[in-house]
């Protein structure tokens, strides 16, 4: 089977992995991919957004399976148009997309299904949005509708705050359309965790849970990232727990794609709040999350590839999710500044000196006349599935080998357990 990967994250290396360890996959496409991707796959110069091309390019090379890694070209319709076509492709059409792309529309999804989330009210305009701030007390969340390249929520602690961060999208239109609504919500004190679930026409199936890193420094100090670092599975997730996740939260979420008359096949990122053992969502995404598919598809041990196919075909069971019981962790390295400015184009060395037991994903990686540059603020997940000691132990160790100018990381991902 011939299989296109579309993106070119460190997510999207770590689908490609686990593809490529299928008995049915005979050859892997990534578009456009980078400097990782190209070991397992041939990187095709396609961009993620350009959705014709990418059609053109699965007819034109009879790809079996496309898989859509990020959400922009999911929440552009990706998936309509492919199935327009007769191609098969794994992922959430435009209408079951609108959960990630528009946080008022999954706003009113969770409240209209009675699933447990933060209280918030939708506003159109700068002043009835500066009005509303008294209904909620402070610290607030005030999140932009649309998708901000992951850059639209902020945590606000007085009203100046709030009232310069509604002015930013509301006047001086940071986020453009994107930011024609925002959200104001009230802040959940508690203890993220995600769950990543593969969904077959709305029955869900999740995954290991993982818990990542956004802040970029050490102790959960400094600005907020893509994630720097994570683990799997998150210690809150016990058989009891999980039974309760299953109660009130993922059965509701089924129930909702059947009134709202979905037909969800794909993934389903859920992130959740978790307030004195009560779970909240904070958010759906449509697609793997990043860096957590890097801890969590290394720990599955059953073919990913069937998974997805039989996913499409309705024919997905439980029993067919086998994991490691070995938690895995993982430490991402990032281009000095990150997240604000920071250089790309920097030599990589030392990963062919990495232990086989540790894998490394790329995130932000291309390859340039045989010299492998950085390219990204993320640059490469380095990570272990072991007993969880052992594992940072060995991620730490095996970092030290690699090199490249101005690299940063945290040094204490899996050691602390933020609350
Ligand atoms: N109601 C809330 N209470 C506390 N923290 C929140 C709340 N909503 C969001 N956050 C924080 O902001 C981060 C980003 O918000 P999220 O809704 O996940 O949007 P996005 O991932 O699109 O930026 C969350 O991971 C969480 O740390
Ligand atoms: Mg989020």
């Amino acid at each position: 089977m011939k299989v296109l990967v579309v993106g070119s994250g460190g997510r999207e290396h770590a689908i490609i992995k686990k593809l490529s360890e299928s008995e049915m996959v005979d050859k892997i496409y990534c578009a456009p991919g980078n400097g990782g991707t190209l070991e397992l796959a041939e990187n095709v110069d396609i961009d993620s957004l350009d959705i014709d091309r990418l059609k053109e390019f699965s007819i034109d090379n009879n790809i079996d399976l496309t898989i859509v890694g990020p959400e922009d070209p999911l929440a552009k319709g990706i998936v309509d148009e492919f199935k327009k076509e007769k191609l098969v492709i794994f992922g959430p059409d435009f209408k079951c997309a609108q959960l990630e792309a528009s946080k008022n529309y999954c706003k009113k999804f969770l409240i209209d299904n009675d699933i447990p989330t933060a209280r918030y009210k939708t506003y159109f305009n700068y002043e009835e949005a500066v009005a509303g701030l008294k209904d909620f007390l402070f610290p607030l969340v005030i999140k932009a509708d649309g998708l901000c390249l992951g850059k639209g929520v902020t945590i606000c602690n007085d009203k100046e705050e709030a009232v310069e961060t509604l002015k930013s999208i509301f006047i001086d239109k940071i986020f453009g359309s994107q930011g024609e609504k925002v959200i104001i919500e009230e802040y959940l004190d508690g203890i993220e965790a995600s769950l990543m679930c593969f969904v077959s026409h709305n029955k869900i199936y999740p995954m290991e849970s993982a818990k990542d890193y956004k802040k970029i420094y050490d102790n959960d100090f400094g600005p907020n990232t893509g994630g720097v670092g994570a683990y799997s599975p998150s210690p809150l997730f016990t058989d009891e727990f999980k039974k309760k996740i299953y109660d009130n939260i993922i059965k509701k979420i089924e129930k909702g794609f059947e009134e709202y008359d979905f037909d969800y096949t794909g993934i389903l990122f859920i992130g959740l709040m978790i307030c004195n053992s009560i779970p909240y969502v904070l958010e759906f995404n449509v697609r793997f999350g990043d860096p957590e598919t890097e801890v969590v598809l290394p720990r599955l041990k059953s073919d990913l590839f069937k998974i997805m196919i039989d996913a499409i075909d309705g024919k997905l069971e439980a029993k067919s999710l086998v994991w490691n019981e070995r938690p895995s962790v993982a430490v991402v390295l990032t281009s000095g500044g990150y997240p604000k400015e920071y250089e790309k184009g920097y030599e990589i060395t030392g990963l062919e000196k990495i232990d086989k037991d540790v894998y490394v994903f790329h995130n932000g990686t291309k390859r340039v006349n045989g010299k492998l540059l950085t390219n990204g603020g993320r640059v490469l997940t380095v990570g272990c599935v072991d007993d969880m000691n052992k594992a940072i132990e060995k991620v730490y160790e095996e970092i030290k080998k690699i090199n490249f100018n101005k690299m940063q990381y945290r040094k204490d991902i899996g050691r602390t357990f933020f609350l």
